[in-house]
């Protein structure tokens, strides 16, 4: 019989052999997956003896692994927000980075509850997550909403998509996350046309100049390119998305934009181009580097 050691060691010489960036964590994480343990379970006991099946199944997931397949399409699971979210080839996978977008999200929708007691009648903080993929964003929002008491009338979420096999996937993450009911999930350009008023707009949409596409690391190109592609310049779809704001956003509401590392600049010649006078910062990740644009519609 093999031990949990051994055919770990063998996994991660496969793994190396094939160029992966991190051979022991993704043989670590996928041999976890397999024996359906954490993975801390697994180094904890290297002599635990392996069966023929896991064996096998494993072997087959390291020759996926070694042939380029994200580990998350893979485990059909990626954690983001604290969240495990399903995903598959429908949709792209979320990145920790986009993180920070729901982060931004949240203190803005809850700065907007905390304006006063909210009166019968009132409006809901109207909040759009433009391009869902997953419905990482929404359904990340929408638990965190939850999770703070707000009660589900307080705020509507439309999450929207081009891909109507991406918003399938963001719905059953959305029904697995209990939150179902908190988010609306529409196929449309952008958004929806005709009147649509958002006090919050967010947005992860493609950034990836088209010329860049084909240096994109071996696991990206499993993911949809229509997730990834932005264009000549990387911001074709963010920039017609600039264009709608005036007819979506309500005086005094924020758009909050993912851009690339490298967009910090591009984003701001392109935001005095389409929105001149509307104030805009960029807010930075944890590494410093420019990752959300904050733009701002000027109140009436
Ligand atoms: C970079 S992925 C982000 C997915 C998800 N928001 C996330 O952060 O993981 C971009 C998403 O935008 C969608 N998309 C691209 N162009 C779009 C458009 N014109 N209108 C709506 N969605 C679009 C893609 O289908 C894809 O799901």
């Amino acid at each position: 019989m093999t031990t949990t050691r051994e055919a770990l060691g063998v996994g991660i010489d496969r793994l190396r052999a094939a160029a992966v960036d991190t051979p022991r964590l993704d043989a670590e994480v996928l041999f976890a997956y397999i024996a359906g343990v954490d993975r801390t379970g697994i180094l904890a006991h290297p002599e635990a003896l392996v069966s023929d099946g896991q064996l096998a199944a494993f072997q087959r997931v390291v020759e996926r692994r070694g042939a380029g397949e994200p580990v998350a399409y893979i485990r059909g699971m990626k954690e983001f927000h604290g969240l495990a979210l399903r995903v598959d080839p429908r949709a792209l996978i979320p990145r920790p980075e986009t993180e920070r977008l729901v982060d931004l999200g949240l203190a803005e929708t809850m700065w907007r509850l905390a304006e006063g007691p909210r009166q019968p009648g009132a409006l809901p903080v109207r909040i759009a997550d433009v391009g869902t993929g997953s419905g990482a964003v929404a359904v990340a929002l929408a638990v965190a909403l939850r999770q703070r008491r707000v009660p589900a009338e307080d705020v509507t979420i439309l999450a929207t998509d081009v891909s109507a096999d991406a918003l399938d996937l963001a719905r059953e993450n959305a029904v697995s996350h209990a939150v179902g009911d908190r988010v609306g999930f529409v196929e449309a350009d952008l958004l929806p046309p005709g009147s649509v008023a958002c006090d919050v707009v967010l947005a992860n949409l493609p950034y990836v100049r088209s010329a860049a596409m084909s240096d994109l690391p071996r696991p990206t190109t499993y993911e949809p390119p229509s997730a990834l592609d932005g264009g000549v310049d990387g911001l074709t779809v963010i920039a017609r998305l600039l264009d709608r704001l005036p007819a979506v956003l309500v005086p005094g509401g924020v758009a909050l934009l993912e851009i690339g590392a490298d967009q910090g600049e591009a984003i701001g010649v392109l935001l005095d181009d389409r929105l001149p006078g509307w104030p805009a910062r960029v807010e930075t990740d944890l590494t410093g580097l420019p990752r959300v644009a904050v733009i701002s519609r000027p109140p009436s």
